[in-house]
């Protein structure tokens, strides 16, 4: 046959591929999320995300020991308190749970970024993402709730937020929080096409975070939508967000893509729940080769253009390329 190109060439072999490979997965880019409830003593593994935990303070530091030695740089803290209300003030006290979490971390590894998840719906007694009035979620109110939430974290020694309730001014609300309070070096990493997903199912019940009642579908966004993502991006940008997040990741590649083509920010990419639970059934079942599958995926996060992937494979991953 008389080819001139033949593409083929360039996959002859490993060391040709290598060469001419253009993404590249690094444990550098990984983010791990952490369950972080009341207790002593507690290490208890989440039925619908097996490999992760429920974890008490104490045993907190044990599994970030691991993290860190695994040469994983930064950590996502979710609390589960025991106390719940209206409006969801547990999540913005001193001694709170992620309060004291933080703390903690930070005595034992100051180098290890924490992020945390500036939302109410784990510290309501509805489950809504603030405060409710006649079944509406009341956005100014719940924003002014936020900016304490974010402020208690930087107090406690959080070195990026991340807001996850999609309320309308949220960023800007929270950045002047955090600079009036002498916290202007503290990133926001914000959630800001956040869809309503039900892939985000064995979350809410690790973090008993559904809402009792209705759906969040009048503050998350549209799974049909994609120019209001880059709205809700670009307003995000205008207040003051350092780093951007598309989520879920797996589903919303097209998202990702159109934000890395419209913006300069770094990118980050939430690998949920649901994501993960699916492919640890398929796993477990035999159907697919989990760590094929998931390297994959990771990869075309970071080939759709995020820079950041927050995934419960963390670890594993970090033990698979390394
Ligand atoms: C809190 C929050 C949720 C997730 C991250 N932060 C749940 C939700 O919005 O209902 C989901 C993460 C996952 O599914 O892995 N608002």
């Amino acid at each position: 046959m008389d080819l001139i190109h033949r593409p083929r060439r360039l996959r002859k072999t490993k060391a040709i591929r290598s060469l001419v490979r253009q993404t590249k997965l690094n444990k550098e880019d990984l983010i791990y999320p952490i369950f972080v409830v009341e207790g002593e003593g507690i290490k208890e593994e989440i039925p619908s995300m097996p490999g992760n935990f429920h974890l008490s303070i104490d045993k907190l530091l044990e599994e970030i020991k691991e993290i860190v030695d695994l040469g994983i740089l930064g950590i996502i803290l979710f609390g589960i308190p025991d106390e719940k209300d209206e409006i969801g003030s547990t999540a913005w006290t001193e001694d709170g749970i992620i309060q004291r979490a933080c703390r903690k971390i930070k005595d034992k590894y100051p180098e290890l970024l924490i992020i945390t998840d500036v939302c109410l719906c784990q510290y309501t007694s509805h489950g809504h993402c603030g405060t409710l009035e006649e079944g509406c979620l009341l956005n100014d109110p719940t924003i002014e709730n936020l900016a304490k939430v974010a402020i208690s974290h930087a107090q406690a020694g959080a070195d990026m937020v991340a807001p996850s309730d999609m309320m309308d001014g949220r960023v800007r609300a929270i950045r002047e929080g955090l600079d009036q309070h002498g916290y202007d070096d503290i990133t926001i990493i914000s959630y800001s096409a956040k869809y309503a997903s039900a892939f985000y199912g064995p979350f809410r019940d690790a973090a008993h975070s559904a809402p009792h009642e209705g759906d969040r579908k009048s503050y998350q966004m549209d799974p049909a939508n994609s120019d209001e993502a880059l709205r809700e991006i670009q307003l995000d940008i205008e207040e003051g967000a350092d780093i951007i997040m598309v989520k879920p990741a797996l589903s919303y590649l097209d998202i990702i893509r159109r934000a890395k083509d419209n913006f300069v920010l770094p990118i980050a990419a939430y690998n949920v729940s649901g994501e993960y639970a699916m492919v640890k059934a398929a796993a477990e079942k035999g159907w697919i080769n989990e760590q094929e599958v998931v390297l994959e995926s990771l990869l075309s996060m970071k080939r759709a253009g995020a820079e950041i992937i927050i995934t419960y494979w963390a670890k594993d991953v970090a033990k698979w390329i390394s």
